[in-house]
């Protein structure tokens, strides 16, 4: 059961404020009775009508998508470049969680459930992101204490990251670094490098909490099992 300012926004018809309006103002039905209280609850038996239109209540969705560089982590695109999204056959309103750079590759979760969405990206729940980047230089340990101190970037101090080398190349002079983030600023791993004066090369998401791009190519996307949704949840509950 869900509040039915929440199933109107989640259908797509309009955002959870003017369908507040709708419900006050006595143009909302629920099985064919005017519900005008917020916060009702309905079922997805109810059938629910605005002005005598029938809303569709969609399922939700939640995939893990194998992101490709030079993709526009978006819906939609002014420029006209490929979106994630072009990705996904089906008219259910996806969209992306979080953000992964344009020329970023890795782990993305695309979803129509905003709460599971808002789940993944608030801080506060420690989700946790890792990244593996190539930067250009050796990075040495000074920088590494740095990042793992928590660093401030654009005037916001970032939360202590864990930091890993991987791999140097002194022929190349560049270094396979991994980071480990809970918070989702934009540019936010290019920055953290920048602001100790490094360069990101490259940058590959791997996982989300415990999900991984494991048996995924990149390009495709496969559903997150309701198992797997649930161990978010319980992941998410235990930072409360
Ligand atoms: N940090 C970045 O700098 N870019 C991303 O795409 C994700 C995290």
């Amino acid at each position: 059961m869900d509040r039915l300012q929440k199933v109107i926004a989640e259908s797509g018809f309009t955002s959870r404020r003017k369908a507040e309006e709708l419900i006050v103002s006595g143009k909302v039905k629920v099985n064919g009775e005017v519900v005008t209280k917020l916060g009702t609850k309905v079922s997805k038996n109810d059938t629910v009508t605005i002005n005598g239109t029938k809303l569709e209540q969609q399922g939700k969705e939640y995939y893990l998508f194998y992101k490709p560089r030079g993709v526009i982590c978006s819906t939609s695109d002014d420029k006209g470049r490929k979106t994630v999204i072009d990705y996904f056959n089906n008219n259910t309103r996806l969209y992306p969680v979080g953000r992964l750079d344009y020329d970023a590759s890795g782990i993305l979760i695309i979803t129509n459930d905003g709460d599971f969405a808002n789940l993944i990206m608030h801080p506060k729940n420690e989700i946790e992101k890792t990244y593996i980047v190539k930067l250009e230089g050796i990075i040495d340990g000074l920088a590494i204490k740095k990042l793992k101190s928590g660093i401030r970037i654009d005037n916001q101090i970032c939360y202590p990251s864990k930091v890993k080398l991987r791999k140097k190349d002194l022929k190349t002079k560049t270094s396979i670094v991994e980071i480990i983030i809970h918070e989702g600023k934009n540019h936010q791993v290019k920055k953290m490098f920048d602001k100790v004066g490094y360069k990101v090369l490259k940058l590959k998401r791997e996982v989300i909490g415990f999900l991984t791009l494991k048996g995924v190519n990149v390009g495709e996307y496969r559903r997150i099992t309701p198992h797997e949704i649930k161990k978010i949840y319980l992941l998410a509950q235990k930072k409360d």
